[in-house]
């Protein structure tokens, strides 16, 4: 099953992406993480990426191209995959959907993430993440076991920079300007499912199971 979670910044694409790789045995490719990595790891292509996720500001579509597209290759994603984050713009869409049609091996549903705007700066500017990638918690949502501690490796959690409310602003108005026009993209081609995207997570997880496999 070939999936794409669509939505705005803190609508719990990532944190749905995780909770359902299990349970539907496909990979969750994330461009957001695969980004992350790289500017990690210091990479020429994670130092050219920085500077734009820090302002929050949408990354230039040929480096995420590539990265997603090289990413798709791997055999994990050989039965299907969760696409968090990814496209975000029409040419990218437009990329992913020709590079798809070449394999014959089509998007299957979009998982549109209907969310109150309200509720996402809340859910942003709490988050802290591990700065050695190995998760994300919520300071009221989904905390740690230990207050601003990592429950893996034990350092201290930070916030992202893009979390800042300033930028959380930025974010928003690309995801409105560039990205929002894709539920028409999609609508179009018949694939959009709409789910409720705030309250209980197991809910939500409900929710979008039932949207894809009705596709
Ligand atoms: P990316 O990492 O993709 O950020 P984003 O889309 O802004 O996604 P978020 O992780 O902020 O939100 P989410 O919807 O995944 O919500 P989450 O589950 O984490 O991208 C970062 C940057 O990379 C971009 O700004 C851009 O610069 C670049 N980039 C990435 N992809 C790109 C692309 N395709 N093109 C160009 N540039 C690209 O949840 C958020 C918080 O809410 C968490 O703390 C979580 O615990 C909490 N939460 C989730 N669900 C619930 C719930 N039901 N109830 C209560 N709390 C909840």
């Amino acid at each position: 099953m070939r999936l794409i979670f669509l939505g705005p910044p803190g609508s719990g694409k990532g944190t749905q992406a995780k909770r359902l790789t299990e349970r539907l045995g496909i990979p969750q490719l994330s461009t957001g993480d695969l980004l992350r990595a790289a500017v990690r790891d210091g990479t020429e292509l994670g130092l050219k990426a920085k500077r734009y996720m820090d302002a929050g500001e949408l990354v230039p579509d040929e480096v995420v191209i590539g990265l997603i597209l090289e990413r798709m290759q791997q055999p994990d994603c050989d039965n299907g995959f969760i696409l968090d984050g990814f496209p975000r713009t029409k040419a990218q869409a437009e990329a992913l959907e020709q590079a798809l049609q070449e394999k014959g091996r089509p998007i299957d549903a979009v998982i549109d993430f209907e969310i109150n705007p309200e509720l996402l700066v809340e859910r942003l500017t709490g988050r802290r993440i591990c700065p050695n990638g190995h998760g994300e918690w919520h300071v009221k949502f989904n905390p740690p076991k230990e207050p601003g501690k990592c429950d893996v490796c034990g350092a201290e959690l930070i916030q992202r920079e893009d979390d800042r409310e300033d930028r959380i602003k930025t974010r928003l108005e690309a995801y409105r300007r560039d990205t929002e026009p894709l539920r028409e993209f999609y609508a179009q081609r018949g694939l959009l499912r709409a789910i409720t995207a705030d309250g209980e997570m197991g809910r939500i997880s409900k929710q979008i199971e039932q949207a894809a496999q009705g596709a």
